[in-house]
């Protein structure tokens, strides 16, 4: 259980101290119990997209849906550093990143998540710049899932390996607290881990980064028509609903 709130800086500082766990969750009832739990870092994800609102990813997700979702997580008042996603095309110039991450800062975010490396390294500088704290993610990159037709494994080819490790350092160096790795092939997801001062933070990537983050509902079995394969749930609490709901209605 966390004592007194977690701020981006105690979450950097607990590289190579201890492993953080990050979950994501999209609402006031989970926030508060991922909260209870003691889960230091919550993230608002545009995974949001699919394991709430229906669409087949995340790039339809709107920043006003993002926006709307943080509001009720934030009601949770949570110790841990509540993160949202920056939604795709809310940050395609360093302007419209700082206005977009306002917003979410505006609706309770502590701090903003976006994908890309180097690519996104001015929208980053302008993010930090205005004193709020930026998460990278690096890796396979679902709001490019339509361009690269997939979910796939990244890293496994020298030139991924070398542009992988130069987004990480991109990173640093323009003041992100932690970097989520996402299906990053494990051997290089441990290099970037010993390469960079921030924590790594793993999906899909391997044991060795510095934190794991999951989608609660592939956690929990809260979303059972699709679980990445790298996720063991650890419940399934859909199947445990719908026997309680099928009982209940036996008994009308
Ligand atoms: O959108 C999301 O939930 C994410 C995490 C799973 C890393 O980006």
């Amino acid at each position: 259980m966390q004592v007194g709130k977690v701020t981006a800086e105690a979450l950097r500082a607990m590289k190579g101290r201890s492993k953080i766990a990050a979950l994501t969750a999209y609402d006031y009832p989970l926030t508060r119990l991922l909260d209870e739990v003691g889960v230091p870092l919550i993230l608002v994800g545009d995974s949001l997209g699919m394991v709430v609102l229906g669409y087949p990813d995340t790039t339809h997700v709107t920043l006003a849906e993002m926006e709307h979702h943080t509001r009720a997580a934030a009601r949770a008042r949570p110790r841990a550093l509540l993160a949202a996603d920056l939604p795709a095309h809310t940050y395609d110039t360093p302007e419209q990143a700082l206005a977009s991450a306002r917003q979410l800062v505006a609706a309770g975010a502590e701090a903003v998540k976006a994908e890309g490396g180097a690519a996104i390294r001015p929208q980053v500088e302008a993010i930090v710049g205005a004193g709020i704290p930026f998460l990278g993610h690096i890796g396979m990159l679902p709001q490019h899932v339509r361009e690269e037709g997939g979910y796939h494994i990244k890293g496994r080819r020298e030139g991924e390996r070398e542009a992988l490790l130069a987004d990480a350092r991109a990173l640093v160096e323009a003041g992100a607290f932690a970097v989520v790795l996402e299906l990053v092939s494990p051997p290089v997801a441990a290099e970037i881990t010993a390469a960079i001062p921030i924590p790594t933070i793993g999906i899909g990537s391997g044991p060795a980064c510095d934190g794991q983050i999951l989608v609660t509902n592939d956690l929990v079995g809260t979303f059972p028509w699709f679980t990445p394969r790298f996720v063991k749930p650890r419940l399934q609490a859909f199947a445990l609903m719908r026997t309680a709901i099928t009982e209940w209605m036996a008994e009308l």
